[in-house]
């Protein structure tokens, strides 16, 4: 099997983190989210880095970049990203691509395929008011798509579920519009590179995981 370097792309509630979850546990490469690093760090609230990051991260606005490429760095230096991983929610900026696509190619990586999740708009409002997240391993679970077996409790860790900050109506519309400002460019990077694959994310989410391996297969970067 080659390295999998992957990345998944899409708006606020397409399904980034549920596939790349699914991604991660099949392959066995670790799911980097830098939407799910900022928050663990949120959780510190006492930390200098915590305080600067909450203005950004609950009202939905970009972190800015110099951060989020000092953190992203860091974590694909771990031994765990050495043979492959899947990138969530990074890069949301062509400027981040730009450095992204530069930091691996000095290491001699490049990145098999990106998936791009498309999702509408009343689909996104109605899985983000009805997300739950796990406090402590960070799951997702869905009210009505995918219920935990016991309400409020994570099915995988017995941690405590949540409702993002984020997830409340007027920030959802605030971090689609952002999204639709950036998503462009760095949809014409990847293009350019030939190694984007477009799925909707509307369907559901089996669906869409059956899609992704196939595609895998079909450019080889897995074995049948
Ligand atoms: P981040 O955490 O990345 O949030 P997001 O991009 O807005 O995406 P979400 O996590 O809301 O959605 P998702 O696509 O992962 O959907 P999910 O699988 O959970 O970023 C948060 C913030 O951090 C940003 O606003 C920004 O401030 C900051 N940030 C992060 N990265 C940054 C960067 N690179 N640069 C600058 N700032 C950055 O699914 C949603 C719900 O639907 C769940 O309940 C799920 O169970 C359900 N569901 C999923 N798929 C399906 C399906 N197919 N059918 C039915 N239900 C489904
Ligand atoms: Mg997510
Ligand atoms: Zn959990």
């Amino acid at each position: 099997m080659n390295h999998l370097n992957l990345i998944i792309l899409g708006p606020p509630g397409a399904g980034k983190g549920t596939q790349a979850d699914l991604i991660a546990r099949k392959y066995k490469i670790p799911h980097i989210s830098t939407g799910d690093m900022f928050r663990e760090v949120l959780k510190d609230e006492g930390s200098e880095l915590a305080r600067d990051l909450r203005e950004y991260v609950e009202k939905g606005e970009l972190v800015p970049d110099e951060i989020v490429l000092k953190m992203v760095k860091m974590r694909l230096e771990h031994d765990d990203a050495q043979s492959g991983f899947i990138l969530d929610g990074f890069p949301r900026t062509l400027e981040q691509a730009k450095h992204l696509d530069d930091s691996l190619i000095q290491i001699g990586k490049n990145i098999n395929l990106v998936i791009y999740l498309e999702a509408s708009f009343n689909i996104i409002l109605e899985r983000l008011a009805g997300r739950r997240v796990c406090l402590h391993c960070s799951a997702n679970y869905h009210i009505k798509y995918s219920s935990p077996k016991e309400e409020g409790v994570c099915d995988r860790c017995g941690g405590e579920l949540y409702q993002r900050e984020d997830d409340k109506e007027a920030t959802i519309r605030r971090r689609v519009e952002i999204y639709l400002e950036q998503i462009e460019g760095i949809i014409g990077f990847y293009n350019q590179k030939e190694c984007l694959l477009k799925i909707s994310g509307d369907l559901d989410a089996g669906d869409v995981f059956k899609l992704v391996e196939s595609q895998l297969v079909k450019s080889n970067i897995i074995g049948n």
